[in-house]
């Protein structure tokens, strides 16, 4: 059984590079991507982590918290952390976390076992303030993650969660929504007051709302 869209993210304790967390109590008011790597020390995993920590104002601007988990140890983050900042021109300032006993491995079922049954494939999991499951993502270990992509999904997540719109295919801040099926032409009129453009009686566009 894997985890659903709309479902509560499990809740756990577990020791990080950042000392021992509840998650629950460390998201707060935050919306988290937790996110987990095959293993310290390789190549991709280390661009992936670095990648996020020079990402991190573009998180922290969207209320968002980053967490990442490997099967590793608290020892080894500690000493691949080094590297990561080294390489990547970085300072890694959010936790990491340790599973060595794969406890939240299995509990957000990162371990597929055809793939690997030693470590997690890249998952990535996007949370909401209510602790719900908004988004789930799953890479091979063989392809890096494109983290761009996860704030473009965070950014289209809070606009539709707040209007009564979708974000079409590719769409970034800025450009044209889509009007949800559900909203009448007539209601739409009071809901998008800088009116709207009618392609198909399905398929209608407006300037994002919050711009
Ligand atoms: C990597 O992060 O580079 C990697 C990890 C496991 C398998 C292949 C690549």
């Amino acid at each position: 059984m894997s985890l659903k869209l709309g479902e509560v993210a499990p809740d756990f304790k577990a020791e990080t590079s950042k000392g021992l967390i509840n998650f629950h109590s460390w998201l707060g008011d935050s919306w988290g991507v937790l996110f987990s790597h095959p293993a310290d020390f390789t190549p991709v995993c280390t661009t992936e982590l670095g990648t996020v920590s020079n990402l991190q104002d573009e998180f922290t601007k969207r209320n968002v918290k980053t967490i990442a988990l490997s099967v590793d140890s608290l020892e080894s983050h500690f000493k691949w952390i080094d590297d990561i900042n080294e390489t990547q021109n970085t300072i890694v300032d959010f936790p990491i976390i340790a599973d060595p006993n794969f406890e939240v491995a299995n509990l957000y079922e990162m371990i597929h076992p055809n793939s690997s049954d030693k470590f997690t494939v890249r998952s990535v999991f996007i949370i909401g303030t209510d602790k719900k499951i908004k988004l789930t993502l799953t890479y091979p270990a063989s392809t890096g993650r494109n983290f761009d992509e996860i704030l473009r999904v965070i950014d289209s997540l809070k606009l539709t969660a707040d209007y009564s719109v979708a974000t079409p295919a590719n769409w970034i801040q800025g450009e044209k929504v889509v009007i949800i099926p559900s909203v009448s032409d007539e209601l739409a009129l009071e809901k998008f007051p800088k009116g709207f453009e009618t392609i198909k009686p399905y398929l209608r566009l407006t300037e994002q709302p919050n711009n």
